[in-house]
């Protein structure tokens, strides 16, 4: 179609693809662009604006490389991978659900560790931490046999990779639950850390005036055939940033109870798992 006025050039492109074979990607790109096309017509985007989004698009991926993925720390800091995650776990988005973004850390092959053993692999200072959790389906049943990976940050906000004074898969795990779907671990309580700004993502939270910080929490990926696989963190009830995660992954039911114990401190937890189908997701880091 010859395009004559503004208004027509939203029809003119859903016309050109209109053909698209995929029914869910008709419907998506037809989506994107009538809603982006309202975006532009709202804030009257004007050239420089236009090139400017352009060039924060192509740092997307200029900032990506083998080890940090800039395209998702965008997706994560503006509430998109937090959105998606609560659209699709929870019974589709209509219950609270104990699901949470995967973040970039997670590394396949973490240590199998004993039920109740220490995911230390390296002296790291900080306050213990003794985790019991146990993980039930939605009818309160115990699940026996579900492979547990834990991660997390030292009590200086720094994964081991990020580290050269922490050992390989220092403060990973992988446990499996026991017959009555429990498993526990030691470890040192978790720091909150900023994540990377050294790329488009850090000018954009600048120039918001946002912080980089994310609250302490301890990541968990839980693996059962038979069901969804859980994703989860679980947050430190005591850190100041737990209302400003840069990138909105704190959720009520995800506050964890750090009860202080002494020196150090406790943590029982209970994950629920849906029924669904057991998948991996590709890790972000090897
Ligand atoms: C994390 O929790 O590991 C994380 C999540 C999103 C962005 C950066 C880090
Ligand atoms: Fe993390």
């Amino acid at each position: 179609m010859i395009i004559e006025r503004q208004e027509q050039v939203t029809d003119a492109v859903l016309s050109a693809m209109a053909e698209t074979a995929d029914p869910r990607l008709k419907e998506i790109m037809e989506a994107l662009v009538r809603h982006l096309h309202a975006f532009a017509r709202e804030v009257r985007l004007t050239e420089p604006e236009w090139e400017k989004a352009i060039e924060y698009a192509v740092g997307l991926g200029q900032f990506t490389n083998d080890t940090h993925n800039e395209a998702v720390l965008a997706s994560d800091a503006v509430g998109l991978s937090t959105l998606v995650c609560l659209l699709n776990n929870g019974n589709g988005g209509n219950t609270e659900t104990a699901a949470a973004l995967l973040g970039p850390f997670w590394r396949m092959h973490s240590p199998r560790t004993e039920n109740g053993g220490s995911i230390l692999r390296s002296e790291t200072p900080g306050a213990t931490l003794v985790a019991s959790c146990l993980v039930r389906d939605g009818k309160g049943q115990p699940i026996a046999g579900a492979e547990v990976d834990v991660w997390q940050a030292s009590p200086i906000g720094m994964y081991e990779n990020q580290d050269e004074s922490q050992a390989d898969m220092n403060l990973r795990g992988k446990f499996v639950t026991g017959a009555d779907g429990r498993f526990a671990f030691t470890s040192v309580k978790p720091a909150g850390y900023p994540v990377p700004t050294h790329g488009v993502v850090g000018r954009m939270l600048e120039a918001q005036n946002r912080h980089p910080y994310r609250p302490a929490h301890i990541h968990f990926l839980i693996y059962k055939p038979g069901f969804k696989t859980l994703i989860t963190q679980v947050f430190v009830d005591d850190d100041k940033h737990l209302e400003s995660d840069a990138v909105f992954g704190v959720t009520r039911s995800l506050i964890g109870d750090f009860a202080r114990d002494g020196d150090g401190y406790t943590l029982d937890y209970t994950f629920v798992m849906e029924p669904g189908e057991a998948v991996l997701p590709v890790p972000p880091i090897k």
